[in-house]
């Protein structure tokens, strides 16, 4: 297994291009099971997590040509199972965004079901909950630990669906479940992140008809078939806020090009908080905290629009290093503090009570050796490294190429010093 070797070179300075959102491409790429025609998406991520969900679609039946350069051809011109393959869903859990396609192109799907991990039990009731209101049954087949979804006998029926969390991943599956199912479904209490935007665009580019994406209330009248499309995946907001945290634990000054200032409104604003320069420019975000007198902030996760949970992790390490208290409160998901322990072997000093998390901060952490316990946390790991004194070994990294694009080059790229090795 590799690790990551980081040590404190000073301050970053300089600009990195943010690449494709891992959490749109996903569903993105799920979206092509619901049409025999070619699908063209561009811009899309060289990650471990988009290879498994190419494998899952190739699963499925689907053909996928990837140019090698970000563009994905994927024609599901046949499906030829219905049938998830389960070493693939417990590779990355996300692959059960391709439920709500294959229920609405086949009428049927297996999913084995990917179980809890590091951060939380990651349940999908909510994501049934939509199916059994679209008419499909559902049988939890816990003995193969798996869930069969069968829509009724005229095929999935649009009706009106509260979730009881805007759960991104459930608003994902129901908004392509319903795409054409008869009549009209309403998903109320849905999940506003840019992903799923972006994933209605898509969907009404290949004729879905779709209104509301982006507010709580998304309204789907369902369409006979559905076509081929060609689609831009958005940047990566939580790679864009990873970013902005290398500027401001480091001190440095980096400019994030190919950032949407609009999808990172919360991170902008507790930056700035902290004393952190924060400007939108013409082609990004430029973030500046040389030479600046910082100031601790608290932090509390909530869906979107709200603080992302994604960047609680790294902007916890942040907080450890600037002067005066802070508390960062968890709300998202249930077990999102396994960074904590790792952060104290730097000399953190964090305690946590009732999912909050009490930061001492004005800490001059130390180097250590220390795992990346998801994919964020890993991030948030390299971050504490770059500002701590002495070398830290960060291991189990698969866990961050699974979500960043060129990781060690884009932070050698800003002056890091940061080098892979295979783990001994
Ligand atoms: C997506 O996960 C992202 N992953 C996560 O990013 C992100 O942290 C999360 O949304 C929240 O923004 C992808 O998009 C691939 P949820 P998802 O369903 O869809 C509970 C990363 O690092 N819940 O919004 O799984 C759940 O337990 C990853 O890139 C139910 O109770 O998130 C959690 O507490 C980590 N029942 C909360 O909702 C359900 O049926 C949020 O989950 C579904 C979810």
């Amino acid at each position: 297994m590799a690790k990551l070797i980081v040590e404190n070179g000073g301050p970053l300075y300089g600009e990195v291009q943010i690449s494709g959102a891992k959490n749109a491409v996903l569903p993105l790429m799920a979206a092509t099971l619901l049409t025999e025609e070619k699908c063209v998406i561009d811009g899309v991520p060289d990650l471990a997590d988009v290879k498994v969900m190419k494998g899952m679609l190739e699963n499925f039946g689907a053909t996928v040509v990837d140019d090698g350069n970000g563009l994905l051809e994927i024609t599901a011109s046949q499906i030829r199972t219905v049938n998830g393959d389960r070493k693939l869903v417990t590779e990355m859990r996300a692959s059960t965004v391709a439920m709500g396609p294959l229920l609405a192109r086949c009428g049927k799907v297996v999913m084995p079901l990917p179980g809890g991990c590091a951060i939380g039990k990651r349940p999908i009731d909510l994501h049934l909950k939509g199916f059994r209101a679209l008419g499909a049954t559902v049988i939890e087949d816990d003995e193969n630990e798996q869930v069969i979804v069968t829509a009724g006998p005229k095929g999935l029926v649009g009706d009106a669906i509260y979730l009881d969390f805007p759960s991104v991943g459930a608003t994902e599956n129901i908004l392509m479940a319903s795409t054409m199912a008869a009549g009209t479904t309403i998903i109320e209490n849905a999940a506003k992140e840019p992903e799923i935007v972006d994933l209605a665009n898509q969907l009404n580019k290949m004729g879905a008809k779709i209104k509301g994406a982006g507010t709580d209330t998304i309204r789907v009248t369902g369409v006979e078939r559905m076509g081929g499309s060609i689609h831009s995946v958005i940047p990566d907001r939580i790679e864009t806020g990873t970013f902005m945290l290398a500027a401001a634990i480091t001190r440095g000054e980096i400019l994030v090009k190919n950032a949407l200032p609009g999808h990172v409104r919360p991170i902008i604003a507790k930056l700035k908080e902290c004393g952190v320069e924060v400007e939108t420019v013409d082609d990004g975000i430029y973030v500046n905290a040389r030479d600046k007198e910082l100031i601790a902030t608290n932090i509390k996760t909530l869906p979107y629009p709200g603080f992302p949970t994604d960047i609680q992790s790294p902007f916890m390490a942040f907080l450890t290093t600037v002067k005066g208290k802070s508390e960062v409160k968890e709300t998202v998901f249930e077990n999102r503090f396994m960074h904590v322990n790792e952060l104290n072997r730097m000399g953190a000093d964090i305690t946590i009570e009732n999912r909050i998390a009490y930061i001492p901060g004005g800490k001059t952490l130390h180097g250590a050796k220390v795992r990346a316990t998801d994919l964020r946390a890993g991030a948030a790991m390299v971050l504490a490294g770059l500002a701590a004194e002495g070398k830290t070994e960060v291991s189990e990294i698969y866990h961050i190429e699974r979500g960043y694009e060129k990781f060690v080059e884009k932070f050698t790229g800003l002056g890091a010093l940061l080098t892979r090795v295979d783990e001994d």
